[in-house]
């Protein structure tokens, strides 16, 4: 098989990617190992910047989002009880767009089957050949059938366990990470929102999170040690725990019920360098992981897509290899912005075992801080709704 842009991984990045060369004629294969009924299967968050709300428009996936998307202009944000909001509207002059990622995803293989995309389901063994030479080649196995990909890029859209980053040499590759000595104890209900946009939770008992995918879906989280599993938690204790860290107000209109997912992820802050190797260029969590404090994993992952489209486009169109060239250096950039901002958002939120009393009294100055001054909730704001690609 020959293409121009092969991409392997068949998430956000990687369909998002493929649907944006389509709309400038460039010609691409994304290899997934799973079906596509299993990648639509995964829970993930959903809050859209700005700057994806307009990738999706230009890809020509956006009529769902409008339709179904809630823009929200604003957050509160709770602190030992008291409740206060960020503006993004007034301070931004920007919302942001909740809708869950599952259904971006799902309308990016809606737009793809109908373009006639090519996505090879359940693939095995991919391997990225010949990355630092001008004709890299995928190979990889499909029903047990040995198969290779000629092509003149591979975009690694495959996540943090795949194996695009991988493939550029350990003495080329520089990795920093930072974990979390925590997780997030998340559950999905059919049930109307405790409040018409989202709170973040700061108190004595730890972290919580009241978010939402529709009206009629809600989605909270709960900051829990790493040592937990779903298990140990029935429903019933985590609505009483969560009433526990949600100021009195917002644990009045909470509405329970059954859980129709309930799960733990770790948080982790990990970024890789470079995001370039040859002809293999990294997105999205290939390349980089944020806690989902401040629900970035998303939508650095659009930004990634954004410069990289935005390179081959002009690569195809002209020859010039600028865009291409400039690539890591300007999706690391911004990257690093959004890391640091989801850290802060976490460092500030959580609580950490063994804090000392000092580190809590600065959590609770900074937060009294944000609460009280204008330029510190510009500053929040700004980087909430999405520094500029
Ligand atoms: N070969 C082919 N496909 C692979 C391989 C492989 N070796 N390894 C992983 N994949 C696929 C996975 O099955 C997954 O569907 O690559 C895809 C990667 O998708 P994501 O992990 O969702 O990463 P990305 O597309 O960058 O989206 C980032 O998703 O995980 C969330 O929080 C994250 O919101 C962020 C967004
Ligand atoms: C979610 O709705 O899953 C969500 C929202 C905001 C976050 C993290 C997760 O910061």
């Amino acid at each position: 098989m020959k293409t121009q842009v092969a991409i392997v991984g068949g998430g956000p990045s990687g369909l998002l990617l493929s649907q944006l060369l389509h709309t400038r004629g460039i010609d691409s294969i994304v290899l997934e190992r799973r079906t596509q009924a299993y990648v639509l299967g995964r829970i993930r968050a959903g809050v859209l910047e700005q700057g994806l709300v307009r990738l999706l428009e230009e890809a020509g996936c956006a009529d769902r989002l409008h339709a179904e998307g809630i823009p929200h202009d604003g957050t509160c944000i709770a602190s030992d009880g008291e409740i206060f909001r960020i503006d993004f509207r007034a301070l931004t002059g920007t919302p942001v767009m909740v809708y869950g990622q599952t259904e971006v995803t799902r309308d990016l293989y809606a737009a793809r089957e109908a373009a006639g995309g090519r996505i090879l389901y359940e693939v095995d063994d991919v391997t990225i050949l010949g990355a630092d030479t001008d004709r890299p080649e995928i190979a990889f196995t499909q029903n047990g059938e040995p198969q290779r990909i000629q092509c003149d890029f591979v975009a690694g859209c495959d996540g943090f366990h795949g194996v695009s980053r991988r493939t550029i040499p350990e003495d080329v590759r520089r990795e920093y990470e930072k974990l979390y000595p925590f997780g997030w104890l998340g559950i999905l209900s059919e049930t109307s929102p405790v409040d018409h946009e989202l709170i973040y939770s700061s108190s004595e008992r730890g972290f919580a999170l009241c978010s939402m995918r529709n009206a009629h879906l809600s989605r909270y989280y709960i900051q829990c040690p790493l040592t937990d599993k779903p298990e140990d938690w029935s429903d019933e204790a985590f609505w009483e725990e969560l009433r526990r860290r949600i100021p009195e107000e917002a644990a009045r209109n909470l509405v329970t019920g059954p859980s129709i997912e309930k799960s733990i992820a770790p948080l982790r802050s990990f970024v890789s360098e470079p995001m370039r190797w040859g002809r293999l260029f990294l997105c999205g969590d290939a390349a980089h992981i944020v806690p989902p404090t401040g629900a970035k994993g998303l939508n650095t992952a659009a930004s990634d897509v954004h410069y990289l489209f935005e390179g081959l486009a002009r690569y195809y169109r002209s020859g010039d290899t600028e865009g291409i060239d400039g690539y890591s250096e300007k999706a690391l950039a911004r990257i690093w912005k959004a890391e640091r901002f989801s850290w802060w958002m976490t460092a500030l939120l959580h609580r950490f075992p063994g804090q000392s009393d000092f580190d809590r009294r600065l959590q609770r100055a900074e937060l009294d801080f944000l609460r009280s001054n204008a330029s510190a909730q510009k500053a929040m704001a700004e980087n909430y709704v999405g520094l500029p690609y």
